[in-house]
């Protein structure tokens, strides 16, 4: 066989290849598939008696001035983050497999059906997530601040690389698997109703993140070197813009916590409790992505050398910080 004939096979191997992994996310959403209220709420609401963000999340375990009713409080409310920034971010991932979608509309149907299942439990998701802060909102005190826009948060990352949005998204989807996993599964006094959020959830991340890949790599095979040097900038900005939403939701909700609870905070004290809730909120959204074996693997697929090390560099204040 001459060169051109083995590089045909090898496409078509990759292209039968890729449908199967698509066909494969079809037949586990469906399988998976659940409804909001059926399923997930139940006619349930949330008991305050527990705690909702585990601690090998939270980190509240690392504060030990803190009582016992003090850190169900701090779990609580980087509980209700958790379930905002997962809503945030839905915004612009959804959209952007609406936009991927495209490529695939007079090609590959199974992989245009995969996405646009994906895309739609996205919308499923932000509703969950709406429901959610609706329901934690009438409950919990009030003073509570969000302070990210969807749209706006939306607007600007669109405006990036489409490699670059399809990393992050990738990131996030991987991250997501992780903390359910590692976290939420095995700790046995989370609010049952929070646990089951997550849990259903975690069930149509599984192949949202296979389809991020098969996404992000055909992505990366139709770049020029040039602008995957752009797209490994924009990845850097966006990471940069996460942290600088991780930073004031920190401070929110640093703010939110010492006026609910009630307690007379040192000095000390206060700022041990905002540098906990920044340091919690970027292990719990940029460092356990981008140390998740799977996404790094990827990752240095994706990049030469040099542009791994600008990674490196830039994500250091945030890795040690
Ligand atoms: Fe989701
Ligand atoms: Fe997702």
């Amino acid at each position: 066989m001459n060169h051109a004939v083995l590089r045909m096979e090898a496409g078509r191997e990759a292209v039968d290849t890729d449908s199967a992994r698509y066909a494969r996310c079809i037949k586990a959403s469906k399988k998976v598939r659940w409804d909001i209220d059926a399923d997930v709420l139940r006619g349930r609401d949330f008991d305050f008696d527990h705690v909702f963000l585990p601690a090998g999340l939270s980190k509240v375990d690392e504060l030990p001035f803190l009582n016992g009713a003090e850190r169900r409080l701090l779990s609580q409310v980087q509980g209700r983050t958790y379930a905002y920034v997962f809503g945030l971010v839905e915004r612009f991932i959804g959209a952007k497999v609406l936009e991927v979608s495209g490529q695939h509309w007079l090609g590959d149907q199974v992989a245009l059906e995969a996405l646009v299942r994906f895309s739609d439990e996205e919308l499923k998701h932000q509703e969950l997530f709406r429901r959610i802060e609706n329901m934690l909102d009438a409950r919990m005190a009030p003073g509570y601040r969000k302070v990210a826009d969807p749209n706006e948060v939306a607007r600007a990352v669109l405006a990036k690389s489409t490699w670059a949005v399809l990393a992050l998204t990738c990131n996030i989807e991987l991250f997501t698997q992780q903390h359910y996993r590692q976290s939420i599964e095995p700790q046995s006094d989370l609010s049952p109703l929070w646990k089951d959020v997550f849990r259903f959830h975690w069930m149509e991340e599984v192949q949202h993140a296979m389809l991020d890949e098969l996404e992000w790599k055909r992505e990366h095979a139709r770049l020029t070197s040039d602008q995957k040097e752009q797209a490994v900038a924009d990845l850097i900005a966006l990471v940069a813009a996460v942290d600088g939403i991780l930073q004031a939701q920190a401070s929110a909700d640093a703010d939110y916590f010492i006026a609910v609870a009630g307690r007379r905070c040192t000095g000390e004290e206060e700022s041990g409790i905002r540098y906990l809730l920044l340091r919690a909120y970027r292990w719990q959204y940029i460092v356990s992505g981008v140390q998740h074996p799977q996404f790094a693997r990827l990752l240095s697929d994706m990049t030469t050398p040099a542009q791994m090390d600008r990674i490196q560099t830039a994500l250091t204040p945030i890795l040690t910080g």
